[in-house]
């Protein structure tokens, strides 16, 4: 420790005053006002009780009482980096958005890595999905990708999701187990919701426990809209692909990893970084238009389906470079708020059930989570272009509109009058026309849940179907409750008989269940 620029004194009681003096600054309360003893309290007598009256310390107290914010409902943990988006070539074409109409064009970025089930203590390595959140500073707003690293999802209606989160988070009454997928609720649940059986392979496979986040792909999940200058859409699903290439470890390495480093995975990212071996990605697009979707065997707004590559190649359209960690963790990473809902202008959603719940629901949280509804007044959080509104006041506010107008129409002209919008660049919906009846009825379209999880199991190597059934074995090992464990093993007969068996072997099983009752035709089929 240098102590060059501070002079050290000894109290009293042997307790260490470091002293400003030079270069170091000096301690000050939060109003500013410089501290002359921060190791002592101010008390009535040496050995006397601390008084009322000492204001330092009670500032310090009270604001230390006040530290803690609730944690995500879902994503606790996670780890945050800044970083860039570069433009490889202009798709003026097929969108409008500003950020993708010049080549080169370098957009500030700023990403959310998390686990999903595990509490903000939890351990890095858990088996769970990894949150992939990009959000762009663009110059016509912030765009938000709220991505996962798996393409498709457990549910097909957002009104499933507490269900899905409380089954797998710790059971309310034991409190455990925090983050694993190893338990009877989750298992419970999964083995009652058939769409949920393609997110369970994935889920079972090595891409749930990957080697770091910068070896690990991201994916939209949901289909979305491009919109160019001239109205025309086009449909789009995203996905980053690693330059460092795609690893996981194995469920042995992970159970050591937990125990030795529980922050391996932040440690990894943040090392990388520091030492300048900056991670990269690039974000390539599927694109197809409604008629193309037409012909698909599912529906394109069903996210627990994939678009499989072999029918729409991704097309690589930028690269993303993280190249800088966080001043502060809590400021930056924790009080970052993603929204699938921030789109900019020339992106938009589609209907999907998924995604309009999603619209809701981060608004919603971050209210509670952030207690201000001026939570976009935070640094992470505030576009970096230029913005104007008369949303006002509200705890914390920063940002209030300046001058006299703080509505509109208003007969106050130039800058007096405020803001006003933009009929040509503003965002606009794309017209889509709808019609039918109000209806809680989920479309016959969305019915076939285990072609994609075959497909899926089929075109894994054999030493990773040897993963997945080694998983899914371990997983329901814990699983107390038998007949959860074969109606598991019955939904797996409608993938494959191979994964069945060796799932029942591995568990014990004492006679193979009868295949789940639900082999739902496909899209083409219910034409027929
Ligand atoms: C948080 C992804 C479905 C509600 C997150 C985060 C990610 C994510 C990456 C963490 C953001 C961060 O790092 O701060 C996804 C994906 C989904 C999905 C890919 C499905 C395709 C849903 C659904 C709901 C939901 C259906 C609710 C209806 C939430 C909430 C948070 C969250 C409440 C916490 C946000 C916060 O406190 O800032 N989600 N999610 N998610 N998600 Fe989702």
């Amino acid at each position: 420790v240098d102590f060059a620029d501070q002079k050290v004194l000894r109290g009293t009681g042997g307790e260490v005053h470091q002293v400003a003096t030079g270069k170091s600054k000096p301690l000050t309360t939060a109003q500013g006002v410089p501290v002359s003893d921060d190791q002592n309290s101010l008390k009535a007598g040496r050995r006397g009780p601390t008084l009322l009256e000492d204001q330092h310390f009670r500032e310090k107290i009270f604001h230390f009482d006040h530290e803690r914010i609730p944690e995500r409902v879902v994503h606790a943990r996670g780890f945050g980096a800044h970083g860039y988006f570069e433009t490889y070539e202009s798709l003026s074409d097929i969108t409008a958005a500003d950020l993708f109409q010049r080549p080169g064009e370098k957009t500030d970025v700023f990403v959310r890595f998390s686990t999903v089930a595990g509490n903000k203590g939890s351990a890095d390595l858990a088996r769970d999905v990894r949150g992939f959140a990009v959000k762009f500073y663009t110059k016509e707003g912030n765009w938000d990708i709220v991505g996962n690293n798996i393409p498709v999802f457990f549910i097909q209606d957002a009104i499933k999701f507490p269900d899905l989160i409380h089954s797998a988070k710790q059971e309310p009454d034991r409190g455990f187990p925090q983050a694993q997928t190893a338990h009877d609720n989750f298992w419970d649940f999964i083995s009652l919701t058939p769409e949920s059986i393609n997110m369970a392979l994935w889920i079972m496979s090595d891409r749930t426990i990957p080697r770091s986040f910068r070896f690990m792909e991201g994916f939209g999940v949901h289909t979305f809209r491009f919109v160019n200058a001239e109205g025309k859409s086009t449909f789009v699903k995203f996905h980053w692909k690693p330059k460092q290439g795609m690893q996981s470890v194995i469920w042995n390495e992970a159970l050591k990893l937990n125990g030795a480093d529980p922050d391996f995975h932040r440690r990894d990212l943040w090392d990388a970084i520091k030492m300048g071996d900056y991670p990269e990605w690039e974000l390539g697009l599927q694109l197809f238009d409604e008629d193309f979707a037409e012909k698909f065997d599912f529906d394109v707004l069903d996210a627990t389906k994939i678009i499989p590559e072999e029918e729409v190649p991704v097309k690589p359209v930028g690269r993303m470079v993280l190249n800088r960690c966080v001043d502060n963790f809590f400021a930056e990473t924790e009080q970052v708020a993603f929204h699938t809902g921030n789109l900019v202008p020339g992106i938009d959603f589609t209907n999907d059930p998924l995604l309009q719940g999603r619209n809701f629901s981060y608004l919603d949280t971050q209210l509670s989570r952030l207690g201000s509804t001026n939570f976009t007044h935070l640094p992470v959080n505030a576009p970096r272009c230029p913005f104007h509104h008369f949303q006002q006041d509200g705890h914390m506010a920063f940002h209030n509109p300046v001058g006299r107008a703080n509505y509109e129409p208003n007969s106050w002209s130039g800058e007096e009058g405020g803001p006003r919008e933009d009929p040509k660049r503003g965002f606009a919906s794309h017209p889509e026309a709808l019609e039918g009846e109000k209806s809680r009825v989920r479309s016959e379209t969305f019915a076939d849940h285990y072609s994609q999880a075959r497909q899926f199991y089929i075109s894994q190597t054999e030493v990773e179907q040897g993963h997945i059934a080694s998983a899914f074995t371990f997983e329901l090992s814990k699983v107390e409750t038998l007949e959860i464990r074969a109606r598991i093993v019955a939904h797996l007969r409608n993938v494959d008989e191979d994964l069945a068996k060796k799932v029942a072997d591995g568990l014990r099983l004492k006679e193979m269940p009868e295949p789940i009752e639900a082999a739902m035709p496909t899209k083409t089929e219910l034409k027929t």
